[in-house]
């Protein structure tokens, strides 16, 4: 496999110049996927400097540290960038906040080409869709353990399905018959469950309830919120954090705490003076999302849902 082959980084120039890395000493990736971003931001980083790359699958750490091992700079994490703050290896480094931060969110093209893995609707697989093969959740014990009740919210929530309920019963139906075991098999039920004319346009009708149990299955969206939150804490003043969402929730989520950092305080809007005392801790780079170019769109349609946004530390 080629380096590119296993993911093509999204705005990557973009990243790069937000995040400024000639300026830092110290970065975290934390989704470092096939080492892409991570790559830009290692060439780029002053001698002496480091740089932490996340993330919770195996396989990526084991592409990513190949590709990058010859910058003496980078460490690789085989972890969750939920438990940032524990799980990097700062004291060791001496190091006592980092000045960059950039979380790609959701899946790798790596994760959902290779057909062992049980992303892809059109690979015939056993229903894995974990990130973390170490994790004890999998799709098979979603699909065949959940009520039918919480699978109709979670293809509704995660999926925005509009034909949620008719999957999740078609689902329900077809397990009492024998356990649902492979990828192509969901897939067909989800098709029959969708009215045809339904079926006929738009992507493939398994694509959005895929979608909903890959993010339940990998908790993607459940602490998201705290998660970047307690990034945000471990930036220098200064420092900057890239986050590229994928799904119109995940945004929700980052532009949410993002207009919180911003603006932590809690007072009435009748109070004629702030008495919560809670100040500014971030101000906000994007004030509207980035989203990929029509050059990056062409040769990466993957981009085409990408939203960046960004914020700097500020000095306090
Ligand atoms: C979109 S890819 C990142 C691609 C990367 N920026 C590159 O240039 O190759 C997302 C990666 O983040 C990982 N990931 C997703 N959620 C994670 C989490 N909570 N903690 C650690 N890694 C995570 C996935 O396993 C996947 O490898």
């Amino acid at each position: 496999m080629t380096e590119s082959s296993y993911h093509t980084p999204i705005m990557l120039s973009q990243v790069l110049e937000l995040l400024s890395p000639e300026r830092c000493m110290a970065t975290v990736d934390g989704t470092l996927g096939g080492g892409g971003h991570s790559e830009g931001i290692l060439e780029r980083l002053p001698a002496g400097a480091h740089h932490f790359g996340i993330d919770r699958d195996l396989d990526a750490i084991n592409a990513a540290s190949e590709r990058l091992s010859k910058y003496e700079g980078f460490h690789p994490i085989h972890g969750n960038f939920f438990d940032m703050k524990d799980i990097l290896p700062l004291e060791e480094y001496g190091i006592q906040a980092v000045d960059g931060i950039l979380l790609d969110l959701g899946v790798s093209s790596h994760q959902l080409d290779d057909g062992s893995r049980g992303f892809s609707y059109g690979q015939e697989a056993p229903l894995d869709m974990r990130m973390d093969r170490t994790a004890p959740l999998s799709a098979r014990d979603v699909v065949n353990g959940y009520d039918a009740r919480k699978l109709f919210e979670i293809i509704r929530d995660y999926g925005e399905e509009r034909f949620a309920y008719r999957i999740a019963n078609a689902i329900a139906e077809a397990r009492e018959k024998a356990p649902i075991e492979t990828t192509t098999e969901l897939a067909e039920i989800i098709k029959a469950a969708i009215p045809a004319p339904a079926r006929r346009e738009g992507p493939h009708p398994a694509r959005r309830t895929f979608q909903a149990l890959r993010i339940e299955v990998n908790s993607e969206l459940a602490g998201l919120a705290e998660a970047v939150k307690n990034a945000a804490m471990l930036l220098s003043p200064g420092g900057v954090m890239c986050v590229i969402t994928f799904h119109s929730l995940e945004d929700r989520i980052v532009k949410n705490v993002f207009r919180e950092l911003k603006d932590p305080c809690t007072c009435p809007p009748s109070a004629p003076i702030c008495i919560c005392g809670k100040k500014p801790i971030a101000e906000i780079l994007t004030p509207k999302p980035i989203t990929a170019d029509e050059d990056e769109l062409l040769s990466n349609p993957r981009a085409r849902s990408a939203k960046l946004r960004a914020i700097r530390r500020i000095h306090i």
